[in-house]
């Protein structure tokens, strides 16, 4: 249902690779909420996954940048302004890839270049966004970023990897730059720590789908889907949580704050 709560706003989203793609399921949101938005991923995400289909399905523009070049942001980010005609309201980071993961290194035998260009890709790209859009002034006043993180920051996950790492970097980066642009533009910079969810990045981790079942059992509202995940960042890019930044937010149906869940003792 639309309440035309992003009406009249432009967005960036970064990280649809197919309809799975959390990313996707927030771009579809947006745009059911009235929001203007341009659809960007890694170059070679436009050869292997969906997202001209769902710019054509979603009527916006799709423009490839690698999250880790800062060339390829400040192109993204001019040819964004244009295309909406003006600021950026908000942005979603949703992007992450370890190659350890993908070459199921286990965590005591990880590849450390492979580890440099996860945290990059997944962590520090994110600070390379808001220093790009910050330096060229693209943000509109109470704006909203946000990027998409797990549980693993904080609490040990073994198969989750280095992974681990990258979220409690990519949450560090929010608190930190969150300062900077609140000072700046009254910008907000949050972080929503998602329950695990079925997408091609997911799916990629060890035991997912025994996992998948445990974080199910284990939270009382069940996993929050990748459409409620959608719901909930549209709330925090809407002018209804002006005042929420530097927060890491969980969106887990209730797993972060449960001990134990009789429902995961039974067969
Ligand atoms: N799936 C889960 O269980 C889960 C849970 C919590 C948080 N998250 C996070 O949600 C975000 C989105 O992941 P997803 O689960 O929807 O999977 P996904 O695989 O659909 O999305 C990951 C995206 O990152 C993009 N990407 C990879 N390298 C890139 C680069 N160099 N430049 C630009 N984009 C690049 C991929 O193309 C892909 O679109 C990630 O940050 C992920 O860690 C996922």
């Amino acid at each position: 249902m639309s309440y035309n709560l992003l009406k009249g706003k432009r967005g960036i989203i970064f990280g649809a690779l197919d309809e799975k793609s959390i990313a996707s399921q927030i771009a579809i949101k947006c745009k059911e909420q009235g929001a203007d938005i341009v659809l960007t991923n890694a170059p070679v995400a436009m050869r292997f996954g969906q997202i001209q289909e769902l710019a054509e399905k979603l009527e916006c523009e799709v423009i490839p940048a690698d999250a880790t070049s800062v060339e390829d942001l400040e192109n993204l980010i001019t040819k964004s302004m244009e295309i909406l005609g003006g600021k950026i309201d908000f942005i979603l980071h949703g992007v992450a890839m370890s190659i350890n993961v993908r070459k199921k290194k286990s965590y005591t035998e990880l590849n450390y270049e492979w580890m440099k260009k996860t945290f990059d890709i997944s962590a520090i790209s994110f600070h390379k966004l808001m220093q790009t859009a910050m330096n060229l002034d693209a943000m509109n006043e109470w704006g909203s970023i946000v990027a998409l993180s797990y549980i693993a920051a904080q609490r040990s996950f073994p198969d989750y990897n280095e992974m681990a790492e990258s979220k409690a970097l990519l949450e560090s980066f929010a608190r930190s730059f969150g300062y900077h642009w609140a000072k700046k533009a009254n910008v907000r910079v949050n972080t929503i720590s998602q329950s695990p969810t079925i997408t091609t990045a997911g799916s990629g981790i060890k035991g997912f789908s025994d996992f998948y079942g445990y974080a199910d059992r284990m939270s009382p509202l069940g996993n929050a889907s990748a459409e409620a995940c959608a719901d909930y960042c549209v709330t925090l890019f809407s002018d209804l949580t002006r005042m929420v930044t530097m927060q890491n937010l969980y969106h887990d149906g209730g797993f972060s704050n449960m001990g134990m869940a009789p429902e995961v003792l039974e067969d």
